[in-house]
């Protein structure tokens, strides 16, 4: 695991605090298949990755909290019993959203001291904000011996998402960050919100994640605009979520709707058929399929969704253009962030320097390519 991070933040909480902290370990995820599909009741198809925000914590023994966010070298007091959403507060919106969310359902918790650092490359679509959200209600949940099941934990997580940080995501991240098991992917469905894991082989290849870099500024009210379109047009098939729409049903009210919901919610639709079938395909050992999914996923992403950005199509481009790569497609949700592709072992450190090299050349910044292990959920690091 991630032992360098964990003894950071243990010795600075034990400089500051001189005290010994609970430790939590949150990983970020990666998700292979299902994009946008969570908030429409869908599946999705995340994987907790062994990267993450390693979090100590201790009950405060004064009427003040302090966390520490160690990355950045910035600390912040306040105190559990007045908690509000602050203007551009960055990552305390989201400790104090857990705080406050845990309120909601009448939880006590008490004033507590935090340090907390990560590595998960921020942007980047792979679900810092999750990972930090689930390591505060874990490790609140202890401490403050709280009695939540991990399923209402990530409730409270995405709330804090919802009312501190304004995106109304789904539940795929937090889900993901909370119930990652080793070396699988988790087939989720959004809906009853279970999971079944699949064991990852993808035989010659491997994933290999790249940044973009970059991150539009608009990407949260974009998100949300997303969701408001999906409901509304479930609304008119009167329906509860596009989880329960067909192409059919959707073909008979195309004319009361523009063009681009119709888009919009299709792709929705197939998205969702696509997991199945990559979950099938997987089953069979057809990696070849499992790259073509990932293609169609990226296609709909970008065109009919409209959420991907000109690096990202830049970035699926090359990969098309390799032999050895069977599938790209942008991750998360969208307007830059990674890409994540399926890339034959031998020739990855190839396909990693060419893709480089072009990128550069075409935006004059770099991008940063990753490699992953699947790895298991939130947990307490003794
Ligand atoms: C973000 C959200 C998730 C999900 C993805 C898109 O990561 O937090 O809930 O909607 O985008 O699949």
């Amino acid at each position: 695991m991630n032992k360098k991070l964990i003894k950071e933040v243990k010795s600075s909480f034990k400089e500051q605090f001189k005290t010994k902290p609970l430790l939590v370990f949150s990983p970020g995820r990666i998700n292979l298949i299902g994009e946008h599909t969570d908030y429409n009741d869908g599946f999705a198809f995340p994987a907790a990755i062994n990267k993450g925000i390693a979090l100590a914590l201790s009950k405060s023994d004064s009427n003040k909290s302090t966390a520490c966010a160690l990355n950045m070298n910035e600390i912040y007091e306040f105190r559990t019993e007045n908690v509000k959403p602050l203007d551009d507060g960055g990552w305390r919106n989201y400790i104090l959203g857990v705080v406050s969310e845990l309120q909601k359902v009448d939880k006590i918790v008490g004033n507590f001291n935090a340090v907390f650092a990560g590595n998960i490359p921020g942007g980047a679509g792979m679900s810092s904000s999750a990972a930090l959200e689930n390591s505060f209600v874990y490790g609140l949940n202890k401490l403050f011996k709280l009695g939540l099941s991990k399923s209402e934990m990530i409730l409270i997580s995405q709330k804090a998402e919802h009312n501190y940080a304004g995106v109304k995501c789904g539940i795929m991240d937090q889900y993901a960050s909370m119930f990652g098991v080793k070396n699988s992917a988790l087939l989720l469905d959004c809906r009853t919100v279970t999971s079944q894991p699949y064991k990852i082989d993808f035989k010659d290849y491997k994933l290999m994640l790249i940044n973009s870099n970059v991150k539009h500024d608009l990407s949260e009210s974009a998100y949300n605009d997303r969701r408001e379109v999906c409901e509304k047009v479930s609304g008119l098939l009167d329906i509860e979520a596009l989880r329960d729409a067909s192409k059919e049903d959707l073909v008979r009210i195309k004319s009361e709707i523009t063009d681009e919901d119709y888009q919009k919610a299709l792709y929705v639709i197939n998205e969702n058929a696509r997991v199945i079938k990559f979950s099938e395909a997987i089953k069979r050992d057809d990696i070849e399929a499992l790259g073509n999914l990932l293609y169609q996923s990226h296609q709909g992403l970008s065109t009919n969704y409209k959420v991907s950005c000109e690096e990202l199509d830049f970035l699926v481009e090359r990969a098309k253009e390799n032999p050895n790569v069977l599938g790209s497609r942008m991750m998360g949700g969208g307007f830059g962030g990674c890409t994540i592709n399926l890339v034959k072992k031998d020739e990855f450190k190839k396909f990693k320097k060419d893709t480089a090299n072009k990128f550069r050349k075409r935006f004059e910044k770099d991008c940063s390519v990753y490699t992953v292990k699947l790895s298991r959920g939130t947990q307490i690091v003794k």
